[in-house]
């Protein structure tokens, strides 16, 4: 019999000791990568991406606004294109919302139902909301669309990641 034989309980052991390093591994290496990663860091501290819309061009109807960046996850570099729904309050202040429908997830548009004319309309549901995002009761979304945190600079605006939506009282 070979002296390098190796028992159960020394097998059972190498396993779970395997097995469960590779699950440390697993849970420790997004925190290192996080801690490491410039571009993920900037990201959770709020990263604002251009666009090309001027504030000054902007009124008081909402308009469809484009912007693209590059987006970083590990080795993986992507372009990343979203889109808002941009106008300006009564006191002149940037609202930005986010198209995304809280129901499931549609594309909203203003103007979207020619029924309601002055608000979002989902194509998906049937959902609606105010001009300043909130969910018209009836409908299926729960919540108010997301904003987008902005920031102006050199007459451009650039956009945050959206955020749960308190302009709506
Ligand atoms: S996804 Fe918008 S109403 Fe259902």
């Amino acid at each position: 019999m070979s002296k390098h034989r190796v028992s159960r309980r020394q097998f059972l052991n190498y396993t779970l000791t395997g097995v469960g390093g590779f699950m440390a591994a697993g849970m420790l290496m997004p925190m290192v990568r996080f801690a490491i990663d410039p571009v993920l860091e900037a990201e959770a501290g709020g990263e604002y991406h251009a666009s090309k819309q001027k504030v000054s061009d902007l009124t008081n109807e909402p308009k469809r606004v484009d912007f693209k960046f590059k987006q970083k996850d590990a080795w993986y570099e992507s372009d990343v294109t979203q889109m808002a729904w941009v106008y300006k309050d009564k006191e002149g202040k940037v609202v930005a919302l986010s198209p995304i429908c809280k129901h499931l997830g549609c594309t909203v548009s203003w103007k979207g139902n020619p029924d309601y004319p002055n608000q979002f309309a989902c194509p998906c549901h049937g959902g609606r909301y105010e001009k300043n995002g909130k969910n018209i009761p009836g409908t299926p979304p729960t919540a108010p669309l997301d904003v987008y945190p902005t920031k102006v600079k050199d007459g451009f605006l650039y956009f945050g990641k959206p955020k749960p939506n308190n302009i709506v009282k």
